[in-house]
């Protein structure tokens, strides 16, 4: 393929390489996908509604996100198993946010230890918390996150259990060998190899989190608390009123409970639950930089990427996450100038085309 032009391009660039064990596990949603279609039939139904005569030679899309400045309102969701689509995993990951700018949420269940992968870099860090069952250890994992320099802890609330991924379970998807939860080498080669389908899968994940554990989770750290995985706008509430600092709005790129509407559908009722108290952000479907503005207009703050950015690690290591992160950047810089919107707090339902 000549030089990609688009995240689609790096899709495809990432199918050409990877095993199609390596590549089903990135594109696999929960049973019959029907909420992963939906996360990008979603945004493409929705209209824009540009405005003219407006000076867009300047554009700016800074903004302030849990008292940190970021240059745009993309970050890189936190994403299991990076070895998995290149030999330097994490690393490489970090290394291509620290290219282009952009914060990355590692996950708990990273292929290098959030140590190794904040050592290796200058790139702004938030750590995606996996609640394991044993709660000491929990805590110990937290305490490491913060003391490698994370700036933010993002608790994935949506994943008491994993979803039935079938793709997954026909391709045989396993961790290969050589390659691990780093994060959870403490607790045993049974756990921190322990196949997400198979019966190790209960010591990964705390199926009893509730409430009361994610206070207590607050109690002992310092960094501003995200919930992940939020959809309906009653957990919302919730968590605004137990003091979380944020929400993401996300059906776990359709991965987890099939038949939940799209990310984009739930956030209005979630934006307006919440009143402003926190903000709200945004993942699932994501692949143009229209698709930022539209959520933007429904009240995120920011959104995140999953699968593209996996598709240029995939594609092209650190120099292809870069170029991922750079070309959606600059389709959201081109969205804003010809919506006639060239500040992020221009953006707003006024943006969108009415359903009459
Ligand atoms: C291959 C893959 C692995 C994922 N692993 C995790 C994970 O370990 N923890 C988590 O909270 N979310 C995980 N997610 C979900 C992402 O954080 C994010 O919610 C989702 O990918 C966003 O949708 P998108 O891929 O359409 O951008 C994973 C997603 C993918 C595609």
């Amino acid at each position: 393929m000549s030089t990609p032009v688009n995240l689609f391009d790096y899709e495809s660039l990432a199918r050409e390489r990877l095993s199609e064990m390596a590549y089903g596990y990135i594109a696999s949603g929960a049973a019959d996908e029907i909420t992963l279609r939906r996360n990008r039939e979603c945004f493409d139904l929705i209209r824009l509604k540009p405005r003219v005569l407006v000076d867009v030679s300047q554009v700016d899309t800074r903004l302030e996100l849990l008292g940190q400045t970021l240059d745009f309102p993309i970050l890189l969701a936190p994403c299991a198993y990076h070895k998995l689509f290149h030999p330097e995993g994490e690393v490489a990951t970090a290394h291509g946010a620290e290219i282009a700018g952009a914060v990355f949420v590692v996950g708990t269940f990273s292929t290098v230890a959030i140590e190794e992968i904040a050592q290796s870099t200058a790139a702004r860090l938030w750590f995606q918390l996996y609640v394991n069952p044993d709660r000491g250890f929990t805590q110990e994992m937290v305490e490491r996150a913060e003391a490698a320099g994370c700036q933010a802890l993002c608790i994935t609330v949506d994943t008491p259990i994993l979803g039935t991924r079938d793709r997954e379970k026909r391709s045989g998807f396993h961790l290969p060998a050589g390659m691990e939860r780093a994060n959870l080498k403490q607790l045993g080669a049974e756990t921190s190899r322990a196949q997400h389908h198979g019966q190790g899968a209960y010591s990964l994940l705390d199926a009893a989190l509730t409430w009361d554990k994610v206070d207590s989770i607050r109690s002992f750290t310092k960094l501003p608390v995200i919930l992940k995985g939020i959809l309906a706008p009653e957990d919302a509430r919730l968590a605004v009123e137990h003091g979380i600092s944020g929400i993401l709005v996300s059906n776990h790129g359709g991965r987890n409970l099939d038949t939940v509407p799209a990310a984009i559908e739930a956030l209005p009722d979630v934006v307006e639950a919440v009143q402003g108290r926190c903000p709200v952000l945004l993942d699932g479907g994501i692949r143009r930089g229209t698709d930022i503005v539209k959520a933007l207009a429904l009240g995120a703050k920011a959104i995140l990427i999953g699968r593209p950015y996996l598709w240029g690690l995939a594609a092209d290591g650190a120099e292809g996450i870069a170029r991922v992160i750079q070309i959606l950047r600059a389709e959201l810089e081109a969205a804003m100038r010809l919506c006639g919107a060239p500040r992020l707090n221009q953006i707003n339902r006024n943006l969108l085309w009415p359903d009459r």
